[in-house]
């Protein structure tokens, strides 16, 4: 029988329990890309809440990206001091800590100085290699800061997700044609940073489609995540498109993308964590039990309930207060609404 609270070891880390964090974005970090003082103590929150792994907000490998306002960044090693400060204080409270790698856009720069939004299509092999570069650079920065590993953001329709997509690759070259030549820029990332930084677990979110006409198909995504474990990625988390959907109601429409990936899991060693609209115990532990999937993560509820785990471990297994309004994607900082409104 598993339980949320199982002690687990999925490939280099060995967590409390079988609960992350998935990554949330919250929008405080200042212009340079670090972690202020504002951020840290959400993060302090957390960890003392009960998750046993955290994966940070959106981290942009590259300085000029621009594509949403008040990203942390593994751009520079400017960055890597305040970085270092929160994993020091995650790790003191028995937590293990994931960077999330992600590229909104790619930015070029022109010789003229100028800067703009370059999608897949126009992107020559360069400016490609550029990219793999930046994402593998970030990794060895999340290494030196002390991480437990990365998470490679294929998923959400930002540039990786843009890149696998046939809706926006219509590249004739090795990085399109097929599903294959779309997914060697994911290859070519994760053998990168494999190669940079062995001690680091290395896990990949993918949407499990795009749930549009003319993108990513679950067929597609199988492969893709069939070809990712082949190399040896070490988790995959499955969302999709459209990744925080509103109305869910306990034991209805909990774990939306569960389907697909109890099939991946039967289809690959790989450990699958699926996030999504987990918000009661039961059904976690049902999604547990009736499949292969190894871990559930969770965003919406902890921004809520930063201690919600905690709450559930002392007994009161109620489900998460959180009633998926997506207000959180508009409110200052994305706190909860609730919250704000002191309605706790
Ligand atoms: C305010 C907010 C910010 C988010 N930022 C990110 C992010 O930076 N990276 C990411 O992969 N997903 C992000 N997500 C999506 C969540 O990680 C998660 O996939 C989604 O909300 C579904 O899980 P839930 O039902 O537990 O909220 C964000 C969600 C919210 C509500």
């Amino acid at each position: 029988m598993k339980t949320i609270f199982d002690e687990v070891k999925i490939n280099k880390l060995k967590v409390k329990n079988r609960i992350i964090r998935s990554a949330t974005w919250e929008g405080m970090a200042p212009e340079d890309g670090s972690f202020p003082e504002e951020l840290f103590n959400v993060y302090h929150e957390l960890a003392k809440g009960g998750v046993g792994t955290i994966i940070t907000g959106f981290t942009s490998v590259a300085d000029e990206d621009q594509y949403f306002n008040g990203i942390t960044r593994l751009s520079n090693d400017k960055q890597i001091p305040s970085n270092r400060k929160v994993i020091e204080m995650v790790h003191g409270e028995d937590v293990r800590i994931i960077s999330q790698l992600a590229l909104g856009g790619y930015y070029k720069i022109f010789y003229d100085g100028s800067i703009d939004l370059v999608e897949p299509d126009r992107m020559s092999t360069d400016d490609i290699k550029l990219v793999i570069n930046q994402f593998k650079d970030a990794a060895i920065r999340a290494m030196q800061a002390g991480f437990d590993g990365v998470q490679i953001h294929g998923a959400h329709h930002f540039f990786l997700s843009r890149f696998i997509s046939p809706v926006y690759n219509h590249r004739a070259d090795e990085y399109g044609k097929d599903v294959f030549g779309r997914m060697k820029i994911l290859k070519d990332i994760y053998l990168a940073i494999s190669e940079v930084a062995p001690s680091l677990h290395i896990s990949m979110k993918i949407n499990c489609s795009d749930f549009i006409l003319g993108g990513l198909t679950e067929d597609e995504s199988m492969m893709i995540c069939e070809e990712m474990a082949k190399l040896g990625i070490d988790s995959i988390e499955v969302s999709g498109n459209g990744t925080s959907r509103g109305g869910i109601r306990v034991g209805v429409n909990e774990a939306y993308f569960g389907e697909f990936a109890a099939s991946l899991a039967e289809r690959v060693d790989t450990p699958i964590i699926l996030v999504g609209g987990h918000r009661s115990i039961e059904n976690m532990e049902k999604v547990l039990n009736s499949t292969k999937i190894e871990m559930l993560s969770i965003s919406r509820p902890l921004i809520r309930e930063p201690g919600l785990i905690n709450r559930w471990k002392s007994g009161d297994s109620r489900p998460a207060t959180c009633v998926s309004c997506n207000a959180c994607y508009n409110t200052p900082n994305h706190k909860c609404i609730f919250v704000l409104r002191g309605m706790e």
